[in-house]
């Protein structure tokens, strides 16, 4: 059966990839309901081949250094808080630095906070004082980044936190009816301005709609002004209708009925700068995470968190810019893949493009490599880093990959593309069923 990405778009292929995920324990797969529609398949098809994107976190809270949710979890009085904006002092060209790094790393497109959970505007806003040009920065900091991430080639994206803890009615909008009209004009306001004020934005990334509804943010008539102005913009589905794509968080959860999903991640374990969270991934992690999207058909928007000057935190420019120079050889295994139906392996993952299986080995045993219950012939096999041809023999029931060196030619993972007869598949079952059992031990010998 070959599942193409248009396939996933028709919303094909879902059966088999639930049956394969199934079977293999991938239990983080849901079924959705509505395959895209066709003005969904025109505004997403830039971002399908994009796969991978940098998330950046960057507002107040990076001036307090102790992640962006420490407002509300150290319960930081307001008064007190607003003074961040004077440790919040990002310079000029820091979103420059964060749009190269994202093209190194192989990144296509960038989202960065236009207002956290904290309210603070990094624009330019009309609405409120409490923005970027009169505190912390001094300059549309929104603007330095599209003008940033457009110099080097990505698509723009922006956050925007619905729920807020500073405005006053941030919260009792819940209950009392005049307090919400007027927080719901003010939010529907400041979409406004960031959908009118910076040229073709290319994904509006909603979080957290606490504590209203679609019907209490009138979600319906924000999308519909936002679809106004930006004709050809992707929106997420955080502000409580379904949108254009999904956002699984801190995980990897594929949808399998041919909707679209991203799945957001941290670094280490915070989105805004922490000094003290030293928990990095490591570029392996980050390779094995955005080759189990791309299996699955998925995006993966990766986090930085810059610090209160802009600048990025070394572990993450490292980890990053190895994922780059693993992307210089792998890239298009990772950016053009179909869905991939083989996946067992205790030492690799797989990705594929047509008949072409690539066998990305992460765990290098040395010297041979086996696939169980290939379906197919394979035609012909290499290495991709270096190109050298490998040898291969198949007996029915393993792909028995040769003559490898002992030491893994390329970090973090080595990739091995093999060219197959026909779309790759994998039966395990047929392997642990009907591959022949030797009968020493048990005839008394
Ligand atoms: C959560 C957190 C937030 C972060 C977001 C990213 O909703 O509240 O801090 O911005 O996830 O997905």
């Amino acid at each position: 059966m070959n599942v193409s990405r248009r396939d996933v778009m028709k919303g094909v292929g879902a059966a088999a990839l639930s049956a394969a995920a199934m079977k293999t324990g991938m239990a983080q797969a849901v079924e959705s309901k509505n395959p895209p529609t066709a003005d969904q398949v025109r505004r997403m098809e830039w971002w399908h081949a994009a796969k991978f994107g940098m998330f950046i976190h960057f507002g107040l809270y990076a001036g307090h250094m102790r992640h962006e949710w420490a407002m509300e979890d150290e319960a930081i009085p307001i008064a007190e808080y607003q003074r961040f904006t004077q440790l919040f002092k990002p310079g000029h060209g820091s979103p420059r630095k964060w749009a190269k790094l994202a093209r190194v790393a192989g990144q296509k497109y960038m989202v960065m906070t236009t207002k956290h959970h904290e309210g603070f505007c990094n624009w330019n806003s009309k609405m409120t004082n409490y923005n970027a040009m009169n505190y912390g920065p001094k300059f549309d900091l929104v603007a330095e980044y599209v003008a940033a991430a457009r110099a080097e080639g990505m698509r723009v994206g922006f956050y925007y936190s619905l729920m807020d803890w500073h405005h006053p009615d941030g919260a009792r909008c819940k209950t009392d009816e005049a307090a919400r009209r007027r927080f719901v004009d003010y939010t529907h306001g400041l979409i406004h301005e960031l959908m009118s004020n910076y040229g073709k934005i290319d994904v509006l990334w909603y979080d957290v709609a606490w504590p209203l509804d679609a019907k209490g943010w009138e979600s319906e008539k924000m999308n519909k002004m936002v679809f106004e102005l930006q004709p050809d913009i992707i929106v997420n589905n955080r502000n409580k209708l379904e949108g254009d794509f999904s956002t699984p968080e801190q995980r990897i959860v594929a949808e399998t009925g041919g909707r679209a999903w991203e799945s957001c991640m941290t670094l280490n374990d915070s989105w805004g700068y922490q000094r003290a969270d030293d928990n990095w991934k490591s570029s392996k992690t980050v390779v094995r995470n955005l080759i189990s999207c791309a299996r699955d058909g998925g995006n993966y928007l990766l986090n930085i968190g810059p610090q209160p000057d802009g600048g990025i935190p070394p572990e993450s420019i490292r980890v990053l810019t190895e994922v780059g120079e693993w992307m210089k050889t792998s890239g298009d295994t990772i950016y053009k893949s179909d869905l991939c139906l083989p996946r067992r392996s205790n030492y690799a993952s797989f990705t594929r493009m047509g008949n072409t299986l690539y066998m990305h080995v992460h765990f290098w045993p040395g010297g041979d490599v086996s696939i169980s219950g290939l379906g197919q012939k394979v035609l012909s096999a290499k290495l991709l880093k270096t190109g050298a041809a490998v040898k291969v023999s198949q007996d029915g029931f393993r792909t028995h990959v040769t003559g490898l060196p002992m030491m893994a030619p390329d970090q973090p993972v080595t990739t091995i593309a093999l060219e197959c007869d026909g779309v790759p598949t994998q039966d395990t079952d047929n392997v642990r069923i009907n591959k022949p059992r030797a009968g020493v031990g048990y005839d008394g010998s």
